[in-house]
């Protein structure tokens, strides 16, 4: 196959190029490095393209932004993809704010641009969206929860395996961030819908790995691992740091995709996380690095949570098991934090 990876450098992006560049495809990445514009030097991902040029056999670097809609045009008529893995975004819920125009114009007109030029170009080619739990707003925050020692937790059984895809999308308070990446998602299942393309949409998460060019507005885990080596102070954000998260490893959200390209449903929409074997809090995501590093991480809290925040988000897993019969999780959160030991700093 001849496979496009928008934010190739980024976590997701590089995981993709990674895994079809083995698999024997020929692989062009889109990736304007615009991370280090959104984050600084930290965010900075040129580190990750210089691995993957490295490391792959046929891989194609473009510095091609995708808000460039002729440019993007072009490629596509040019190229003639069979699989589109879209995950270039401005990324982070609050910094959206700060960059209403940009935040907008990367994640909503971008993923216009590029599911255009598909139907125009590439109509025959599968188009992964990855989307984000942000679509949902606030919404999960009023499934009933109880309070543990260490973690919220779901209070009703029926709510033990968390958020299905059937919770509203709207009248829920979202962030500029959630709002954009809204757009983008319900424009892409229409391009599935509507026009019949092979669209598939996937709401992560929280998806980590040791790729990750992690900066305090984003990518709390590799983040936190990243302050803990370094002995800086970790800032905990509201609800006494109980928050819970479900933790993806990059490798497993690859092989979703992959079964979704072998037999795609247009259209369809996914919810795409850890699921409930590996959900933590912070502090015990804290408490776990900890044990690994055999060193105590230096925090401080802030009692004012952030606007919108998930109290406790869990990704119910079961309709892409149901659909993908052959995908499951297969790294626990345990390896996914040796990965990031392991991993040079
Ligand atoms: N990491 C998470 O926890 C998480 C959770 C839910 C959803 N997502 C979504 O998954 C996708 C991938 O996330 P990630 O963690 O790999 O992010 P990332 O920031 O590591 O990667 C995104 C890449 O896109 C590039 N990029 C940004 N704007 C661009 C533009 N205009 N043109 C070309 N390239 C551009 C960046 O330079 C970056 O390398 C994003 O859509 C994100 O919203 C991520």
């Amino acid at each position: 196959m001849k496979v496009l990876v928008t934010g190739s450098s980024g976590l997701i992006g590089s995981e993709a190029v990674a895994h079809f560049d083995r698999e024997g495809h020929q692989v062009f990445g889109a990736d304007n490095n615009m991370r280090r514009e959104f984050f600084g030097p930290a965010g900075d991902t040129l580190w990750n393209l210089e691995r993957l040029k490295q490391s792959t056999r046929r891989f194609t670097h473009l510095t091609l932004d995708i808000r460039d809609r002729e440019k993007v045009l072009d490629l596509f008529k040019r190229e003639k993809f069979d699989l589109i893995i879209h995950c270039a975004a401005q990324p982070s819920h609050d910094k959206a704010k700060d960059i209403p125009f940009v935040d907008f114009d990367v994640n909503a007109v971008g993923t216009l641009n590029l599911l255009e030029a598909t139907r125009q170009a590439n109509p025959e080619a599968v188009f992964i969206f990855m989307s984000t739990n942000k679509v949902y707003g606030d919404a999960p925050n009023e499934v009933p929860l109880k309070e543990l020692p260490t973690r919220w937790d779901y209070s009703r059984p029926e709510d033990y395996h968390g958020i299905r895809e059937d919770c509203r999308i709207d009248r829920t308070l979202h962030s500029l961030f959630g709002a954009s990446k809204t757009a983008a998602d319900v424009v892409a299942q229409e391009y599935g819908r509507y026009f019949g393309l092979k669209v598939g949409v996937f709401r992560g998460g929280c998806l980590t790995g040791e790729h990750h060019s992690a900066v305090q507005l984003h990518g709390f885990l590799s983040y936190l691992f990243k302050v803990a080596r370094s002995g800086e102070t970790y800032t905990i954000i509201g609800y006494k740091g109980k928050q819970v998260r479900d933790q993806i490893h990059s490798t497993d959200v690859i092989a979703a995709f992959t079964e979704f390209t072998k037999n795609p449903r247009p259209g369809e929409v996914y919810n795409l996380g850890g699921g409930r074997g590996n959900s933590a809090s912070i502090l015990e995501c804290i408490a776990k690095i900890e044990a690994l590093l055999g060193k105590k991480i230096a925090t401080r809290y802030l009692d004012q949570n952030r606007v919108g925040d998930h109290i406790c988000y869990i990704s119910d897993l079961s309709k892409l098991k149901a659909h993908f019969p052959n995908w499951q999780i297969t790294v626990s959160l345990d390896r996914i934090l040796e990965k990031m030991a392991q991993a040079p700093m």
